[in-house]
């Protein structure tokens, strides 16, 4: 009996995994040009199959199980060690709640903290309207600039601008994106003023759905041709892409639930943006429409393996996604390396002491370290772990 129900379970996985590779890409591509985009993804029972029916949890599980006992398998991907030494640096000590951080040229890293503000359950009313705009802007710089190979900072800005930081980003010309979850709005600051933003988008205080408003911004991912993504947010479920000069061209992702779109990650060379949709446990990764090759929002990889619990930040190298799993005990979180192509998880990665609520990632641009922002007051700000 037992071996017979086996057979049937191994027969189930192998037609699921026949099923899963005539509707998801293999090797790390997207799908050609050729395949009839529409037809393939457009259909509903397919999407309902590849979302919850053949892909099931379980499913998923027992397919990680048998991948994860092919010895035969050789790993050649970065793996993390955690530089200690990192966390002796001084400025660390003056930061608030680090909700982003994004690396730059030169081992340049932006932070962008909370300084004397911190965000708990009385911060939003139930219309999702920050409370405490009398109280001001937070008064510390809230931007900082820090040289990764010395520690030091390089400089610091954005005192009296911002009342709850989300996140940064940075475009190739250097421009600075933030997001700001009380302001509802999303900033751009041009690398060398950074006295006023050059480009605002959203109403200050005003949440909404339109192409005029954001719920609580999370995170902006710039493409080198200028076209921007916005993951929008604690209150919508929608990516919205925007031209370089502010207009709203498209949401994506609206079909697929997004419940906390908190991170996003571009992976260009495929033609993908990538989205920590945190709540659901999971990474969505949509054709980014970066070519002419295939319109924007196509859902092409659904990454839900079991071990991810929520979600709160995704960044890459090449196919291998680092993401942060948060579990609601968030001392238990921990780094998961994962192949895109395979959904297998290549490693999993914490600091010597745990994470305390680990926020945000980002790899450097040389690709040798990797940084985790974390919120928890009494965690060390920000660790590195070189790879
Ligand atoms: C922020 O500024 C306030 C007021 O100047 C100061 O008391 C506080 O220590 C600063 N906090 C941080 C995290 O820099
Ligand atoms: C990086 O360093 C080079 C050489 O010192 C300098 O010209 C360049 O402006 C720096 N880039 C950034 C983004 O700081």
């Amino acid at each position: 009996m037992v071996n017979q129900s086996g057979n049937i379970l191994i027969s189930l996985l192998l037609f699921s995994c026949l099923i899963a590779n005539l509707i998801k890409p293999s090797e790390g591509a997207y799908y050609g040009y050729n395949q009839n985009l529409q037809d393939l993804v457009d259909n509903e029972d397919l999407i309902g199959g590849y979302e919850a029916g053949i892909l099931s949890q379980k499913s998923l599980q027992e397919i990680g199980n048998l991948r994860d006992d092919n010895s035969a398998w050789e790993p050649e991907f970065p793996r993390l060690t955690e530089d200690s030494d990192w966390l002796k640096h001084d400025f660390l000590n003056n930061l608030g709640q680090v909700a982003g951080i994004s690396s730059h040229k030169n081992d340049t890293l932006y932070i962008f903290h909370r300084g004397n503000h911190i965000w708990d359950h009385r911060t939003f009313d139930l219309n999702e309207h920050y409370k405490h705009i009398g109280n001001g802007p937070i008064p510390n710089d809230t931007v900082v600039v820090v040289d990764t190979k010395t520690g030091k900072v390089i400089k610091s800005w954005g005192a009296n601008k911002f009342y709850l930081p989300h996140g940064i980003s940075l475009d190739k010309e250097g421009n600075i994106w933030l997001t700001d979850v009380a302001l509802q709005q999303v900033f751009r600051f041009k690398k060398d003023d950074l006295d006023k933003p050059d480009l605002i988008l959203g109403q200050p205080f005003q949440p909404g759905h339109d192409f005029h408003h954001f719920c609580l911004p999370t995170d902006v991912a710039v493409a080198s041709s200028g076209l921007v993504y916005i993951s929008d947010g604690y209150c919508n479920r929608r990516i919205l892409i925007v031209s370089p000069s502010g207009t709203v061209l498209d949401e994506i992702g609206i079909k697929d639930n997004l419940f906390i779109p908190h991170s996003l990650v571009l992976l260009e060379e495929e033609n993908l943006i990538c989205v920590a949709d945190r709540e659901n446990r999971r990474i969505l990764c949509y054709t980014a429409g970066l070519d002419d090759r295939s319109r924007p929002g196509i859902l092409t990889f659904n990454v839900n393996h079991p071990r991810l619990n929520r979600v709160f930040a995704v960044d890459h190298v090449g196919d291998v996604l680092f993401a942060l799993s948060v579990p609601d005990d968030e001392s238990q979180s921990e780094g998961v390396t994962l192949d895109l192509a395979t959904e297998r998880i290549i490693d999993t990665w914490k600091p010597a002491s745990g994470f305390g609520q680990p926020h945000d990632i980002t790899v450097s641009l040389d690709k040798k370290s990797l940084f985790v922002s974390d919120i928890d007051p009494k965690s060390p700000k920000i660790y590195k772990f070189n790879m």
